[in-house]
């Protein structure tokens, strides 16, 4: 059976002291010895988590890449810049990119293709909004946003991990319930396995306030295939029990 994997996404939280006691934490705690884990950090900080991580089965991700190869591109670092830190993971398309930095489908099909590209396995994230969820438009959306990677990404799409985030359910404390998240897993499964024959091998993570407590439901449904965490990816006893949730 396929190994859970659990993302942390620490979006623009730490330093040089928490980063150095969170990652001691989950070693100390055996995370990366069961099922896949990893830490999506900001750019700063790949070094130090490099360092902190090396032999240790924890991943290490970034949260961005540009979708330029190399150049004029103020404040942007390339997928071979990431890789040189041994990145493992790039979330591309969070929420809150394509809400603060206006990226569209096509960037993140783009920034997904330069990941590939270097080696590096984009965590696509699609989602939802309130108003869009509320309007119905719940599938029409994810399916949008996933299909513009598929299209650009062609065969290579079986490389890519996908994430579920609603955007509601972002940082809010309010998880879409175990049905309405394995439902649209369901939907984004039957996308991929009309694009490859390998769909049933990819991870589906589910994102949006999961915690130590509602994570053992949500991850027991068929297509959720682990998670994406945010403000319990910062707690290391609370990403820990999700981790043992997963495994
Ligand atoms: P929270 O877990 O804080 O809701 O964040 C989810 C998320 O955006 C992970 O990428």
């Amino acid at each position: 059976m396929k190994k859970k994997l659990i993302a942390g996404n620490w979006k623009m939280n730490g330093s040089l002291t928490a980063n150095d006691a969170l990652v001691r934490a989950l070693v100390t705690g055996g995370a990366g010895k069961g099922c896949l884990v990893a830490v999506c950090v900001p750019a700063p900080y790949l070094a130090q988590v490099q360092s902190l991580t090396a032999g240790t089965g924890i991943d290490l991700g970034a949260q961005d890449v540009s979708q330029h190869e190399v150049g004029a591109f103020t404040g942007e670092a390339s997928s071979a810049m990431l890789r040189d830190f041994g990145v493992r993971y790039c979330l591309v398309g969070h929420s809150e990119r394509r809400q603060y930095h206006g990226e569209t489908d096509a960037a993140v099909a783009a920034k997904a293709q330069r990941a590939l590209a270097a080696g590096i396995t984009p965590v696509v994230c699609v989602g939802e909004t309130l108003a869009e969820r509320e309007a119905g438009l719940t599938e029409e959306v994810v399916k949008r946003q996933l299909a513009a990677v598929i299209h650009t990404n062609g065969h290579c799409i079986s490389e890519i991990v996908v994430a579920y985030e609603p955007v509601w359910a972002i940082g809010t404390g309010k998880t879409a319930s175990t049905e309405q998240a394995q439902q649209v897993h369901a939907v984004l499964r039957t996308q991929l396995r009309a694009a490859t024959p390998h769909a049933d091998k990819m991870h589906i993570l589910y994102g949006g306030s999961m915690n130590a407590a509602n994570a053992a439901q949500l991850l027991s449904q068929a297509d959720i295939d682990g998670g994406l965490v945010g403000g319990a990816a910062l707690k290391p006893a609370d990403f820990l029990a999700i981790i043992a949730a997963a495994q």
